[in-house]
């Protein structure tokens, strides 16, 4: 059953394109590769995915991106079904609020010369099933205060933005009520807007 938590999810999809794609959980095996792809985001990826955007990401960093129990800390990887390796292009991922069990923080990238092919919504709605399938109504994400146009955009697209850690403002959007309304929900607009930054 797709909806038992403790199995992963494997799901084949297909791109615009024709790219076969692979959405399946994070494993502590994709260390390396995780290490590898980071490097290979360009700096204002990182900045809009990590407040901080290290220049690499420490051991301690990865220990917490590879820390998942696909419940309350979920991430999961599209990757290239078709190339050799099946090498990772995208991860999404979601930790649930200790504070506030239906709120979860929600990140999702997708390595630069692969963005704007499909990928990130592929991601999305499946970071969105698993969230209401887990009880989660709401996302929230940081984004510094300094990206006011992005921010006008954000407000504009639906998200409500408050004031989060040091530095940084904190949107919150609703989720919709099932997943297939992904496409017509604010969250979909919310990424399609950073997307489009
Ligand atoms: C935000 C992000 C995850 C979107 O992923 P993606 O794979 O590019 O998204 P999709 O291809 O599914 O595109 C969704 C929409 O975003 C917009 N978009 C995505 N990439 C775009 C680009 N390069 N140029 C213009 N619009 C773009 C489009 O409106 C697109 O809608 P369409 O399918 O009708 O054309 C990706 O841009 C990314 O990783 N950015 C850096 C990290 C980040 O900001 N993450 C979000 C905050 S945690």
């Amino acid at each position: 059953m797709d909806d038992d938590p403790a199995r992963p999810v494997v799901r084949e999809r297909v791109l615009r394109d024709g790219t076969g794609v692979v959405v399946r959980p994070l494993v502590p095996e994709d260390r390396a590769e995780l290490t590898e792809r980071y490097g290979q985001l360009s700096a204002l990826s990182r900045r809009l995915r990590f407040v901080s955007a290290p220049e690499h990401l420490s051991a301690r960093l990865l220990d917490h991106l590879l820390d998942v129990d696909q419940h309350d800390r979920v991430a999961i990887v599209a990757a290239l079904a078709d190339e050799p390796g099946a090498p990772g292009v995208g991860i999404a991922r979601y930790a649930r609020r200790r504070d506030d069990p239906t709120t979860a923080e929600a990140a999702v990238t997708v390595l630069d010369p692969h963005q704007g092919r499909g990928i990130g919504t592929l991601l999305l709605t499946e970071l969105v099933a698993m969230a209401l399938e887990r009880g989660i109504d709401t996302f929230v994400a940081d984004v510094m205060w300094e990206n006011h146009d992005l921010l006008d955009r954000l407000r504009a697209a639906g998200a409500e933005v408050m004031p989060g850690e040091p530095g940084s403002a904190s949107i919150r959007v609703d989720l919709p009520s099932t997943p297939d309304r992904l496409e017509r929900s604010r969250v979909y607009q919310v990424m399609r807007t950073v997307g489009s930054a």
